[in-house]
Formats: structure tokens, C-alpha cells, sequence
């Protein structure tokens, strides 16, 4: 498909995607729900080739929620096994298009191999600011506020701050990744209408870009569907629409 990112009057700076629809795809095929997974795993990468493309600085996946880790031991060891030989076939495309790697999420709670080799992306794409792609990874957006505010209240405690300072500001400075701009587009597929506890505090004002397609058959046309579709959209933040 042909795409000329010229061509929308706006690109979203950061682009948030739950990538639900993996079992099912799977399901469909008769095939084993990590194959829907790896196939996911492809385009993950074709996804991040897409935003480099447009402009797209920061792509935000949610890989793993913290309710994932009560799938089948067997799900949950293969989506780790995944994650690695992910890492190692994203590497090059990383460096290619000068894409910095992130996580958030609890991070300790990964098993030692993976975050060994999260840690070996992190060290070596820390230097490139062109593009961000973060992984959300045993993340839950109700656990990120609660530790926000458990790391606020030691500071009231402590007498670094007062009680009468906290703002939202302050909230969003104590979330896990606080330089992060918050995502103007978050995509969903699958048809699921839920934020299954995704950046709860980060979407409020966002644009949501529901699709039908499953996540394994997302890719870069459907990413460029998904930004046309955010160009339509008139953003007002609860104001009057201006008149043009
Ligand atoms: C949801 O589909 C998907 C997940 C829980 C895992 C997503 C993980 C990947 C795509 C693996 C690769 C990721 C990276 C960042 C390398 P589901 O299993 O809930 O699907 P279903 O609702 O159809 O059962």
C-alpha cells in the first residue's frame, strides 16, 4: 500500500495499540495460541517499521498485563520465550530506524533471562531520540497509580512536599515513564470495547481506534488506517469546537 504520511494534516505523537485478537486468530487455524502470538510478534515489528515511516515518535504495546500471569504456565512461558526471540529479530530494525526501547511495568517480576536480554536492547538503544517503543510488560495502570501515590505520600511524609501541592502534574510526574508524552491515539483490536487496565491517567484525553482485525493480521496498512482515522477526528478537550 501506497502511503504518504504529507498527506494527514496531523500525525499522532504517540500511538498506543492493545493487541488483542492473537488466541483467536490462532483458534480460527486450528493452530496452538502461540502461533497467534509469533504472528503477533510480526506485527509488532510492522507496526514499528509504520511509525518510523509517518513520524510516529513513541509507540506504546501492552505485551503483558499483570492479569496475563494467570494464563497457563505454558502460555506464559512461551510469550516470554517470544519476547526474546522478538528482541532478537527486532534489534537491527531498531538500530536501522534510531528507536530507543523502554519498558514499564514491574519489571522484577519477568523471569532473570528476559530481563538480561531486555536490558541488553535498553543499554544499547538508550541513545537515540528520533523514536521510543515501549513495552508495557507486566504492567496494570491501577498498580502504576497506587505506586504514584505511595511515592507521593513519602515525600508528603518526609516534608518535601505538602499535601496542598499535589496536582495532576504531580501525578503524572511520579508514573512509570513521566517523559513520556500522553498517546493521542490508542488502538484496540479485535472489536474489544475495554481498557483492560491500559494507561488509565494517559488516555483521558485520547482518541480510541476500534478495529475488527485481529492483532496478528494488523500491519502497516492497518496502522495507516488507523492514523487516517485519527486525522478526522476533531480533538476539543471538553472546549467549543473553534470555527474555521
Ligand atoms: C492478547 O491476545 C495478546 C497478548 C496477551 C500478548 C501480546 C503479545 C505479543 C503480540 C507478543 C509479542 C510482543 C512483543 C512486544 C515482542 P489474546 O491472547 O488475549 O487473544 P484472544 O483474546 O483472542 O484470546
Amino acid at each position: 500500500m501506497s502511503f504518504d504520511p504529507q498527506s494527514l494534516e496531523k500525525i499522532p505523537r504517540h500511538v498506543a495499540l492493545i493487541m488483542d485478537g492473537n488466541g483467536r486468530w490462532a483458534q480460527e487455524r486450528g493452530l496452538p495460541r502461540i502461533e497467534g502470538h509469533k504472528e503477533g510478534a510480526q506485527s509488532v515489528r510492522a507496526v514499528l517499521r509504520a511509525a518510523a515511516q509517518a513520524g510516529v515518535e513513541f509507540i506504546t504495546v501492552y505485551a503483558f498485563s499483570t492479569e496475563n500471569w494467570k494464563r497457563p504456565a505454558r502460555e506464559v512461558d512461551g510469550l516470554m520465550k517470544l519476547l526474546i526471540s522478538s528482541l532478537n529479530a527486532y534489534e537491527q530494525e531498531l538500530h536501522d530506524n534510531h528507536i530507543r526501547l523502554r519498558v514499564m511495568g514491574q519489571f522484577d517480576r519477568l523471569p532473570l533471562l528476559v530481563r538480561k536480554r531486555l536490558k541488553k536492547t535498553l543499554d544499547a538503544t538508550a541513545h537515540y531520540t528520533d523514536h521510543t517503543f515501549i513495552i508495557a510488560l507486566s504492567y496494570g495502570s491501577r498498580m502504576e497509580i497506587a505506586d504514584a501515590s505511595r511515592q507521593i505520600a513519602e515525600k508528603v511524609k518526609s516534608g518535601e512536599l505538602q499535601a496542598k501541592e499535589i496536582d495532576e502534574q504531580m501525578i503524572s510526574d511520579h508514573l512509570y515513564l513521566p517523559d513520556v508524552p500522553d498517546p493521542e491515539l490508542m488502538v484496540r483490536t479485535s472489536g474489544e470495547l475495554r481498557l483492560s487496565n491500559f494507561l488509565l491517567w494517559q488516555l483521558s484525553y485520547s482518541e480510541f481506534h476500534i478495529t475488527d482485525t485481529y492483532w496478528p493480521d494488523f500491519r502497516e496498512e492497518q496502522f495507516f488506517q488507523a492514523l487516517e482515522a485519527y486525522n478526522a477526528r476533531d480533538r476539543r478537550y471538553g472546549g467549543v469546537k473553534k470555527s474555521r
